[in-house]
């Protein structure tokens, strides 16, 4: 009995090393997997530029996305977190960051994303009254969540010109 019981823990604890030596060993091979998506990204149309409750100014913009994220694939890649955020600076805040649209990739074929007209998920309200002729920035993120390590993101900030000097009507 109690070889028995002896016996089957030095498996057990046999196995738990392989899985864990397995696990450094995938977490070390995919440090060197780097990789460098082409990607672009441009303001197509600013349909909308009000003032929201006339204290705060909001936009709608529809962008043009290309980004092909396939090479930010590797075999240990679980899924893609993607997002596009404007960025812009405020005589309020030095940084605003406001996403915008987001999706999720879980298969790698699914990763060259080719949208004509990207249209905002979240709306875009500033904090103040300062989106007219705004020089606006656009970054495409993507959080890579591996099988196994630690998740990390990755991004590229593109300058897609300056938001309309007045309001729409
Ligand atoms: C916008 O992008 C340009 C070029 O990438 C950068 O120099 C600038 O600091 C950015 N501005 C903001 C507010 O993020």
């Amino acid at each position: 009995m109690h070889t028995a019981w002896t016996r089957a823990n030095t498996v057990l604890t046999f196995f738990a090393t392989v899985l864990s030596v397995l696990c450094v060993v995938v977490t070390v091979t995919d440090v060197f997997h780097k990789s460098d998506p082409p990607i672009s990204v441009e303001l197509k149309e600013v349909k909308r530029l009000v003032t929201h409750r006339g204290r705060q100014d909001q936009a709608a913009l529809s962008m043009r996305l290309d980004a092909d994220l396939r090479p930010a694939f590797s075999w240990n890649t679980k899924q893609l977190f993607v997002f596009v955020q404007a960025d812009y600076a405020t005589p309020e805040n030095a940084i605003n960051q406001v996403v915008l649209w987001d999706k999720i990739i879980e298969n790698k074929a699914d990763a060259h994303l080719k949208i004509r007209a990207l249209r905002q998920k979240y709306a875009f309200i500033d904090q103040g009254r300062n989106l007219r002729g705004l020089p606006l920035n656009l970054t495409v993120a993507w959080n890579v969540m591996p099988k196994v390590g630690r998740l990390f993101t990755r991004s590229k900030t593109f300058a897609v010109g300056t938001l309309p000097e007045e309001y729409t009507a």
